[in-house]
């Protein structure tokens, strides 16, 4: 039914700050629509994956998820209309902006609007990355991931595993209670957090096909440490390594490499952690911050390892 997190739209009162970080730091072609109200950020040969919005209050996110074909996009409006969610058609304007052949949206449970659009457009121009690096990993496996908190937990589970039909990829509950979902051989697409706190998106992960294009990214970062809301890392699902950066608007981009793939045989497991290694969370409470690294030396006792799986990585050793 959906395919692939397309793209998303940021509504945000520092679009000029967002478009430096999105250029020069983390690497995205930045095209300006209109200039200091909107442009669109580029991270392969579609016409956008971000489209940024200047707004005077409150920063905000919109999802759009990519049905799998013109059968799935009326599955999917079918599929909310009958669990009680109102569907909206996308205007001429939204339609035009994104670049998608039609688009509806809905608000999710805690209100937050959600998009569901067909189709993406390739760009009429090659993709020139905002600095030198071998790109990002989308295709089959969309834009990236993204994380919520959710006071309402069991109604967001309900609305992306029954209604839309993602697919449980694990689940854990340490150091909070997490689900992950996917709709493509990426290991998630969703992560659905509870935390008992209110609804807050956590992050946005995007995929450098290159190991040297992330450790770049963590230098820039390193000249303002306070930047950094989730030191470098392991994943211990997806096995991406990464850390987080704190965009202007708070929350967070998850800036990885090498995540692993999953296929059809995939079993679904209760997780021990979050992280094999790293990925201290800065802005945790000092409680928590200690219980998570306690994980980590538990699983470090144990030896736990995994193997590094790339096949996105543009550079060759060179003869
Ligand atoms: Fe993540």
């Amino acid at each position: 039914m959906i395919k692939a997190l397309s793209y998303v739209v940021v509504h945000t009162p520092h679009l000029a700050e967002w478009l430096k970080m999105a250029g020069e730091h983390i690497g995205m072609q930045v095209d300006i629509v209109q200039p200091g109200e909107c442009a669109r950020l580029r991270v392969d040969e579609k016409v956008q994956r971000f489209v940024l919005q200047a707004v005077d209050g409150e920063s905000s996110m919109v999802m759009g998820l990519e049905a799998s074909d013109a059968a799935a996009f009326a599955q999917a409006r079918q599929a909310l209309q009958q669990a009680g969610y109102q569907t909206r058609p996308g205007s001429g304007e939204e339609i035009a902006l994104r670049g998608v052949a039609d688009l509806f949206h809905f608000d999710d449970p805690d209100g937050c609007r959600v998009e569901v659009a067909l189709g993406l457009a390739d760009a009429t121009t090659p993709f020139v990355p905002g600095r030198p690096l071998g790109g990002f990993r989308t295709g089959d496996m969309g834009l990236g991931h993204v994380a919520f908190i959710t006071p309402k937990f069991d109604e967001m589970c309900h609305l992306y595993k029954e209604v839309l039909q993602f697919k449980v990829s694990d689940y854990t509950s340490v150091p909070f209670k997490v689900e992950f979902l996917h709709v493509n051989p990426r290991h998630h697409t969703l992560g659905i957090a509870y935390t008992g706190g209110p609804r807050k998106l956590y992050h946005l992960m995007l995929e450098y096909n290159d190991f040297d294009d992330l450790g770049r990214a963590h230098d820039i970062a390193l000249e303002n440490p306070d930047c950094i809301g989730v030191t470098l890392g392991r994943h211990i699902n997806d096995h991406v390594t990464s850390f987080y950066l704190k965009n202007p608007d708070g929350w967070m981009l998850e800036l990885g490499w090498a995540a692993r793939t999953i296929g059809p045989d995939w079993q679904v497991e209760e997780l021990s952690g979050m992280s094999l290694w790293g990925h201290d969370r800065t802005w945790l409470p000092a409680d928590k911050r200690e219980h998570a690294r306690q994980i980590l030396k538990d699983l470090s006792k144990r030896g736990l390892r995994a193997p590094v799986v790339t096949t996105s990585q543009t550079a060759k050793v060179s003869q």
